[in-house]
């Protein structure tokens, strides 16, 4: 099945079907954005499913997934529309050399001389799609003002074209990890969803889902040692994205238990900071060691 979600339960239900493990906020924010037609604004630590989240509501409505990428000076050009510089000048030196400018203006102002960038091809593609603005805090705030005017209008002024409105309305959903603060303009024009990192048993499924043949006892205790290394004050926490990895490599590796061997060996799949490795041996190595950590945890 396909197109919009009916119901909150729905959209639960379908996401999970194409692999995205929604808990209640994020099946809620994905059934009333399409319902109420306005973009979500999705933020949390990194790797907690943002972006896939926007992937999975692309798979499960069946909607095109067209994403736009931002970075530091990410401008007009890049996210909208720029002119085909190269396509207008060989136009124009085909020109005779007794054309009228007026004529040759009017030509190679045209839309078959324009590179559609990510923004304008969502407002116009001709059947709805998922318009996914990843990492939106990484732009400065005009970048943000020149999204306001798109996101809310739905449309796009091209001086020498006029405006262009949208055909269909994208279902957009725009991704922060909260590097810095994004403006009240665009929050107050957006859904807001915040993904944290899942409790135990959601990131147990969402572990079996990705490394499916690795052990559940295995799988727990990797989940629960996640969790506790999560609990310590590191730099860098562990992600959802480092569960999966760890996982993968575990069942790859053939483990049959999670101890402080199995840990030491592998630790740098889900730390990666010098002395987050140094703090996770000491404070989780040393309890897995002591066979005190199962009592502890579960
Ligand atoms: N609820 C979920 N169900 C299934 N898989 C999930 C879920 N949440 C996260 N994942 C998996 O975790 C990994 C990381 O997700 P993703 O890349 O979307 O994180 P992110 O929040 O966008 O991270 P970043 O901020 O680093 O871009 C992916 O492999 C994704 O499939
Ligand atoms: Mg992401």
């Amino acid at each position: 099945m396909s197109g919009e979600f009916t119901t909150i339960e729905d959209a639960r239900d379908r996401l999970a079907r194409v692999g995205y493990l929604a808990d209640e906020p994020a099946s809620l924010v994905s059934f009333l954005a399409g319902r109420l037609g306005k973009p979500v604004l999705v933020e949390g630590p990194a790797g907690v499913g943002k972006t896939e989240l926007a992937k999975a509501v692309s798979r499960a409505t069946g909607r095109r997934l067209i994403r736009l990428q931002c970075y530091e000076g990410l401008d007009e050009a890049k996210a909208l529309y720029e002119w085909n510089y190269r396509k207008q000048l060989l136009r124009i030196q085909t020109e005779a050399a007794d054309t009228g400018w007026q004529e040759v203006k009017d030509d190679i102002f045209g839309e078959e001389f324009m590179l559609a960038r990510p923004l304008l091809t969502a407002i116009t593609a001709e059947e709805p799609v998922v318009l996914l603005i990843d990492e939106i805090d990484k732009t400065d705030q005009e970048f943000e003002a020149l999204l306001l005017e798109v996101l809310s209008d739905f449309q796009i002024s091209i001086p020498e074209l006029g405006v262009v409105e949208a055909r269909t309305r994208p279902l957009v959903l725009l991704t922060s990890n909260n590097s810095r603060e994004l403006t009240e303009a665009l929050k107050r024009r957006c859904l807001y969803l915040w993904l944290d990192y899942p409790d135990i048993e959601r990131e147990l499924e969402i572990v079996h889902l990705h490394a499916p043949e690795l052990d559940q006892s295995v799988a727990r205790k990797l989940v629960e040692v996640i969790h506790m290394v999560r609990s310590l004050d590191l730099k860098k926490p562990p992600s959802i994205a480092e569960s999966i990895d760890w996982a993968r490599a575990l069942l790859l590796l053939g483990a049959e238990d999670v101890d402080q061997a199995v840990l030491e060996k592998t630790m740098s799949i889900i730390v990666k900071h010098r002395t987050d490795l140094d703090l996770v041996a000491e404070r989780v190595g040393v309890k897995l060691g002591d066979g005190l950590f199962g009592r502890q945890a579960g």
